[in-house]
């Protein structure tokens, strides 16, 4: 059996300092069984436009699109802004997900997570990022979803703390890791 880990990269939807979903992706990069390599990339990049689009794209897109291709999987973190997921997120994703039929995102094992100050976890934006992911055909990991509510108190020193669902994320990791393995 390799001993390579698996390499992937976590996208927290927020482009805030102190963003709760970049603090549970770093939970999760500090704290799982050792055979998970967990980098924290970003999602700030211009806005999509077609016309920008193709070989010539913004260098920065074009680093996205390569880091997404160079992982096993992704981890999204996604917060929830009116009931949706935010527009840097759904812009990196509309990035992603060109050109059609050949993206960095096509086949592509993602493991979503939501989280929330409120004790509803943003589970909302959680089935609207499914749609998107169907849309551009990744292979999103089933199982129990992790919404994670009151994040809040869940987080110290930007970081996702909370044992028990720690615990519940790391279950999912697994998941990742199992769709990934084949
Ligand atoms: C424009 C906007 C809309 C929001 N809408 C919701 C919402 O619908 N549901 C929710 O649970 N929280 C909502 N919030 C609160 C966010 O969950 C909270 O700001 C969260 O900390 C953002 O994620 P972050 O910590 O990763 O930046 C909203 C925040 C903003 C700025």
């Amino acid at each position: 059996m390799s001993s390579a880990k698996t390499k992937l990269l976590g996208l927290p939807g927020s482009l805030r300092r102190e963003s709760y979903s970049r603090a549970v992706l770093q939970g999760l990069a500090a704290d799982n069984d050792g055979t998970v390599e967990l980098q924290i990339g970003h999602v700030d990049l211009p806005l999509y436009n077609s016309d920008l689009d193709g070989d010539d794209a913004p260098e920065a897109v074009r680093e996205f699109r390569q880091a997404v291709a160079a992982s096993d999987g992704l981890v999204i973190a996604t917060p929830e802004y009116n009931h949706g997921i935010p527009g840097v997120l759904k812009n990196a994703l509309d990035w992603a997900s060109r050109p059609r039929g050949s993206s960095s995102l096509m086949g592509k094992p993602v493991l979503v997570v939501s989280a929330s100050p409120a004790f509803t976890g943003g589970v909302r934006a959680q089935a609207q990022l499914n749609e998107t992911l169907h849309a551009a055909e990744c292979r999103l990991v089933g199982g129990p979803q992790i919404v994670i509510g009151n994040v809040g108190d869940k987080v110290r020193d930007g970081r996702l703390v909370d044992p028990a669902i720690l615990d519940f994320a790391r279950e999912g990791l697994k998941r990742l890791q199992a769709m990934i393995a084949g």
